[in-house]
């Protein structure tokens, strides 16, 4: 280790002598928030809100001090000289002057610090019926002789990696090696088909990637090889290698030698290299999520930022104790898996359950009860549509209950609205406070939650997804910036600052980043989401107010999908928008109007828009649902009302804005479905 990181963590551990190193810029509360926040949570369960309060006064009044005393559980290589440095609140810099590895923090410092044979990562695959255990001394082996094959093949720091794997330990390993190296990853949902993997690749241009021999889904393989394969073809960018994990006890595969390397081969003469000090700044990824438009919106989370508050939020949101073990139910694809899977739970020495599965057929709906129990797991982070879908196959739990699940002490939900009879299911089933909070790709973290380490009652109301986290001062407003009485539904905003680990920007598009986020109300970020405030400052979130579709806790853009369907030769205009599912809370329905003159048979032309559909965006879109109408609505400026559409379809009272051309034609679709009802 290098000297300076000892002198560091020496530091580190004399809060005192760390304030000094600051060079007296930022003051120390003598009472850490942390500490008194977790103390209390372990002396009473049910404890009063003041911790809370307090916290979240100090962020909002005192960011830098506070933020500084949040920084200090991380180590660092360089200490930071600046915590808020805030000329341009859109872009915050938090900790600038610092440097660090986001890897050293996640693994490298517990191995130092005696954690070495604690389980790291506990992966447990139900498809493929292997369970394994990784120590953080194995992981920071197979992490850092992994950096070592991305450097042999001409990786260096700043150089993206695209990452496109199942939910496998090497999928981590990839994350953390990269991490180690300071190269930038992208990590791309195996639900996503080749155009939407090619799309991703353009934009982000990697130098290498890195995938597996193929993912399992419920009774199929998902081939990976091909889907790349035919993605690079589509891809304007190739990267110069691609990296192939294949899976034990298969048959090998590979691509064209020029491109093609090996997992294992590289790996058994690899050299191990060592964690690179990155400024605080420095991307650690880019994570793609859909926006209004179809065009690729990368999320890039800086380091420092991101490390402090995941870090921050394991204690005081979660009332995690280092060692405690955790199980974040989502994919490494998304931004609960980058969060909540790979790096909080390992920069707080957890030990995190990487699950290859689903909530019900592998084999049946006692499955996370299973998981729970075996491994003992302290909490738990789920999407409503995996409880909704364990409900419906096993309403009494009887396979579930078989599991004694004396560890757990809460269960988290987030991604999607969750309805109060799946909740309060929940908390009947699983015998623990299940704590809705509500966050986004773009901030990383909770915007709103329960904070159990915070003194929070966890006996909170139904229906609301928590109250504003620390460090997020969030407001409901209308569209003149006034703020709404309680129970009125509003915009959700948050004033600047954002805090710590908030997006950065988007890839290489800063101007996108400031139009999309901050111009529509000044002074603040735009959530995107709708909801009110109770008189007690619970947040209920209730719908976005753009045109992204949540389907199972998965993020759709209505315009990719559009720009898919009216690919096909018969289709002359359509909207698409969101139909209530009773399991995956919405689903994508189309409204499809046909050229003129089309004779072709309706199912025919729907099988081939699904097909489609499914070959371009992927299979997670869940595209399905395809419905015939004469004329769609448009505004006067050409644009469709996705969401008075949206409560049309699924039977809601909607309002036609007096923008509207022809507001006759709502009333001819309304029609349309009464004499074709469409299935729930
Ligand atoms: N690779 C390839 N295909 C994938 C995939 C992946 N990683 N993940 C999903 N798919 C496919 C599925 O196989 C399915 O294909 P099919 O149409 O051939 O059946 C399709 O995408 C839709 O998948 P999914 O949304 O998982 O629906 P499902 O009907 O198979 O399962 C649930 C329903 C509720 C069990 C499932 O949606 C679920 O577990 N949801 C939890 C979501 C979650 O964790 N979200 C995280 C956000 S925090
Ligand atoms: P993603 O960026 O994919 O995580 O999706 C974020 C979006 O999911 C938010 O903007 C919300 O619309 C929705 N969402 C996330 N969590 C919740 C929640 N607890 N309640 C309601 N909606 C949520």
């Amino acid at each position: 280790m290098h000297s300076h990181i000892k002198q560091l963590l020496r530091l580190t551990r004399c809060g005192h002598a760390q304030c000094r190193t600051f060079g007296g810029k930022v003051r120390i509360d003598p009472q850490p928030f942390v500490q008194q926040a977790s103390r209390k949570y372990a002396s009473r369960k049910y404890a009063s809100d003041t911790a809370y309060t307090q916290a979240f006064s100090a962020a909002r009044d005192r960011p830098d001090t506070f933020w500084t005393e949040a920084g200090l559980n991380i180590d660092w290589f360089e200490p930071w000289t600046n915590t808020l440095c805030s000329e341009d609140p859109v872009f915050p810099g938090w900790f600038s002057g610092g440097k660090l590895n986001m890897c050293y923090n996640a693994v490298d410092r517990h191995v130092v610090s005696g954690r070495g044979d604690q389980p790291a990562i506990i992966y447990d695959s139900p498809v493929t019926g292997t369970k394994q255990i990784i120590t953080y001394r194995e992981l920071q082996d197979q992490v850092s002789m992994l950096a070592g094959v991305l450097v042999k093949h001409g990786v260096q720091k700043g150089d993206l990696v695209v990452i496109y794997m199942p939910m496998v330990p090497q999928a981590m390993f990839t994350m953390l090696a990269c991490a180690r190296i300071g190269a930038p990853h992208s990590l791309i949902f195996g639900g996503f088909a080749s155009r939407e993997l090619a799309v991703r690749i353009t934009h982000a241009k990697p130098k290498l990637m890195v995938t597996a021999s193929f993912g399992i889904e419920p009774g199929r393989r998902v081939q990976y090889i091909p889907l790349v394969e035919k993605a690079l073809e589509l891809s304007s960018h190739k990267p110069s290698k691609v990296l192939i994990y294949n899976r034990p006890n298969m048959e090998r595969v590979s691509m064209s030698p020029e491109m093609s390397l090996d997992w294992d081969e590289e790996m058994a003469r690899a050299q191990p290299h060592d964690c690179v000090p990155v400024p605080s700044s420095h991307p650690l990824y880019v994570l793609y999520t859909s926006g209004t438009t179809g065009a690729p919106k990368g999320i890039v989370r800086d380091t420092a930022g991101y490390a402090v508050m995941l870090k921050w939020t394991m204690s005081n949101i979660y009332a995690l104790q280092p060692g405690d073990v955790w199980w974040a139910a989502s994919d490494l694809g998304w931004v609960v898996g980058h969060s909540y899977i790979c790096y909080a739970p390992l920069l707080h020495g957890n030990t995190t359950i990487l699950y290859e599965g689903k909530p019900v057929g592998t084999p049946d709906p006692g499955a996370f009860f299973r998981v729970l129990s075996e491994h003992g797991a302290s909490s738990m982070f789920t999407a409503p549509t995996a409880i909704r879908a364990i409900r419906q196959q096993d309403p009494e739990a009887a396979v579930g209950r078989k599991y004694p699940l004396s560890r757990l002490k809460t269960l988290f939900l987030a991604g999607e609205r969750c309805d109060v009879e799946t909740l309060e299911w929940a908390k009947k089933r699983f015998g623990v406070p299940i704590l809705d909070h509500w966050w986004q790709t773009e901030t990383g973290s909770p915007i709103t939650s329960t904070c159990a380490g915070l003194g929070h009652s966890l006996t909170t109301p139904s229906g609301q997804a928590g109250k504003p986290v620390p460090g997020y001062d969030g407001k409901v407003i209308n569209d003149d910036m006034e703020e709404v009485k309680p129970r009125t539904l509003g915009n959700i905003v948050v004033r600047l600052p954002l805090p710590p680990g908030a997006a950065l920007s988007l890839w290489q598009n800063q101007d996108l980043f400031k139009e999309l986020y901050f111009t529509k109300f000044t002074g603040y970020y735009d959530t995107m989401d709708a909801g009110f405030a109770d008189e007690e400052g619970f947040i209920y979130i209730m719908s976005r107010s753009d045109d992204v579709i949540n389907v199972a806790g998965h993020r759709l853009s209505a315009g990719a999908l559009e720009e898919a369907i009216l690919q096909h030769p018969v289709v002359g205009d359509c909207a698409v928008v969101a139909l209530e599912d009773a399991l995956k809370g919405h689903v994508p329905l189309a409204l499809c109007v046909l050229k003129k003159g089309v004779l072709k048979n309706k199912q025919e032309i729907v099988k081939e828009i699904v097909v489609h559909v499914r070959d371009t965006i992927g299979p997670v879109a869940a595209f399905k649902k395809v419905f015939f109408v004469q004329a769609l609505p448009k505004t006067r400026s050409g644009k469709i009302p996705r969401s008075a559409l949206a409560n049309l379809v699924s039977g809601k009272p909607y309002k036609i804005t007096p923008t509207i051309e022809d507001p006759e034609v709502f009333k001819a679709i309304e029609n349309e479905i009464e004499k074709a009802p469409l299935e729930a």
